[in-house]
């Protein structure tokens, strides 16, 4: 890239941490964007382990690190180490973008309007009165869960392998909000029964992420009105939405919801706006390149 060349004593240094770091597409997206704007930024993976991020995160003005987004596994120790949080961090207890402002820390998570996006814009979906099945009850669940509370859902089905973790973030949800929301096993049967109901399934699982992955659900216990929305973006086409599909289901996958909570972590380090058809071609070249390498 020929901005390597025009790095400089001004440039402003971008990037994300996390551990392990190697798989990131995100430098490819923000430093199209750097250079299709002439912004004199670069964005660059770190790997940090987690026991070091307190002190990294503490000295990153004296390297003229402007901002940074975190990732797995860094986001919560993230939320406990900035000095202001954003309203969105604050809900999610989760921080995936800082911006270095004087001696002050500003934390967001720009994954929560990110995901909105995605759905709202190239899903082409009005969330209001929809129904919602989410698959799992971790971290991704619980930033999916909250950012669709905030729309007015009709009811938020988690499902999830240990049934107490769909509980606990169900728990959490009634507390938060009027919408009409239960836990059930993920299993197959179960989920049969519910399923003429739901207008869109979410997978926030790591089920797909690995070559050996069977879908969670089969076509078979899919349908067409669907739309089936798996949060894994590599694979570009996980085993549920290849299901999904055959079932003749709208799908799709987690490259919406990179794209846009980088676009959003962007323009909070630059104050622009951000080239959004340039990082998504970016992004979808990264795709590529990825999947050449695997070969
Ligand atoms: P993240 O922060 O990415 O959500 P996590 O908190 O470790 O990561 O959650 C991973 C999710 O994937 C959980 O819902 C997990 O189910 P359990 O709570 O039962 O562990 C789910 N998951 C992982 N492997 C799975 C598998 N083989 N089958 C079904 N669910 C799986």
């Amino acid at each position: 890239m020929s901005m390597i060349n025009e790095i400089n004593g001004s440039t402003k240094i971008t990037g994300v941490f996390g551990y392990p770091i190697t798989h990131s597409l995100s430098p490819q997206m923000h430093n199209a964007a750097f250079q299709y704007k002439k912004l004199n930024y670069v964005y660059v993976p770190f790997e940090v382990h987690p026991k070091d991020l307190k002190s990294v995160l503490r000295n990153l003005k004296y390297l003229g690190i402007v901002g940074v987004n975190l990732t797995i596994p860094h986001k919560e120790i993230a939320y406990s180490c900035v000095d202001v949080l954003s309203k969105e961090a604050k809900l999610t207890k989760a921080v995936n973008t800082i911006s270095v402002r004087g001696n002050k820390l500003y934390g967001f998570n720009t994954d929560y309007e990110g995901f909105l996006r995605s759905l709202e814009i190239d899903g082409n979906v009005n969330l209001e009165g929809k129904s919602i099945l989410v698959l799992g009850a971790g971290g991704a669940a619980k930033g999916v869960s909250f950012s669709l509370l905030c729309r007015r859902i009709k009811s938020l089905i988690i499902a999830n392998r240990t049934y107490k973790r769909a509980e606990d973030l169900v728990k959490r949800i009634n507390k938060m909000s009027e919408v009409n929301s239960f836990a059930i096993p993920l299993k197959e049967d179960i989920i049969k029964e519910i399923i003429g109901d739901i207008d869109i399934v979410i997978n926030t699982t790591s089920v797909g992420l690995h070559k050996e992955d069977k879908s969670l659900l089969s076509h078979k216990v899919l349908h067409s009105k669907l739309l089936v929305y798996d949060l894994i973006y590599n694979p570009y086409e996980t085993p549920l939405i290849k299901e999904a599909k055959i079932a003749g289901a709208k799908t799709l996958n987690g490259l919406g919801m990179l794209l846009y909570q980088g676009a959003l972590s962007w323009e909070i380090w630059t104050g622009k706006s951000a080239p959004v058809k340039i990082m998504r071609d970016a992004l979808l070249r990264a795709v590529e390149r990825s999947k050449e390498n695997k070969k």
